[in-house]
């Protein structure tokens, strides 16, 4: 039996809370299904309002429970908020999934000599500060709850960097800091039983945006 249906027959999320951050599309999306599907009570933040109401949609049609939140994740006010809302709704919160991210090449991110500091700002702010709102916000929560648990979305790019077939300096850079930030949440709140770990995707089958040469720097990272 594959993983995702182990989680699901024996319900590892029963009576859990769970905030899936980028939860209306992509990886983030699949993410809210399935946690739901394993029992878990789920917020999704997202600016994406059509995408993140079909998923609370999708999840409420198969007996499950969700609420969407519309958020910038990049935006202290509106993390806080959301995830206030959550707690408030649901009573508590167990885990924190931050996944919502993008490309800057549309912005101008590439290699540094060339990347824009457009694409600089708005990658690491959307990629990386996201992530460090939304585990601040969630560690308040979770410290009063006695604890949970912080899944955080960085990619291959993150561990090895952007070559030649994949130049993107800002967004591997956003994602060597997620990387980063979370070994220290999970080093320093560790005591406090929270735990916190980071997922390195390579190439993923459903993502919006699949090439051919981002299939060829996969393989060669595996070199
Ligand atoms: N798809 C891949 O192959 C792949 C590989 C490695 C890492 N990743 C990472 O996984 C994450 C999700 O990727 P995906 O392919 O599912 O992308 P996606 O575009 O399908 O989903 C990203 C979601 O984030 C949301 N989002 C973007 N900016 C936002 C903001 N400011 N506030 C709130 N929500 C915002 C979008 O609306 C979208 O719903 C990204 O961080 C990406 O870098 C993806």
């Amino acid at each position: 039996m594959t993983v995702d249906r182990v989680i699901v027959a024996e319900r590892v999320l029963d009576r859990k809370v769970a905030i899936v951050t980028g939860g209306a599309s992509g990886i983030g999306r699949a993410t809210a299904l399935l946690f739901a599907q394993a029992g878990a009570r789920v917020a999704i933040f997202d600016l994406d309002e059509t995408g993140g109401e079909q998923a609370v949609e999708e999840i409420q049609s198969n007996g499950g429970s969700a609420i969407f939140v519309r958020t910038d994740v990049s935006l202290a006010h509106d993390v806080e908020t959301a995830v206030k809302r959550a707690a408030e709704k649901f009573g508590q919160l167990d885990v924190s999934f931050n996944g919502a991210g993008l490309s800057g090449r549309k912005w101008g991110d590439g290699p540094t000599a060339d990347c824009t500091e457009e694409a600089w700002d708005r990658v690491l702010a959307i990629n990386l500060k996201s992530v460090f709102l939304g585990c601040k916000y969630a560690i308040r929560e979770m410290l009063k709850a006695g604890g949970g648990a912080i899944v955080n979305l960085s990619s291959v790019l993150g561990l090895v960097g952007g070559d030649e077939d994949f130049a993107t300096h800002a967004y591997a850079a956003s994602k060597g800091g997620i990387i980063s930030l979370t070994r220290s949440i999970a080093a320093y709140y560790a005591p406090q039983q929270i735990r916190a770990n980071v997922i390195c995707p390579g190439l993923i089958a459903g993502a919006p945006r699949r090439t051919r040469r981002f299939a060829r720097a996969c393989v060669n990272f595996n070199r």
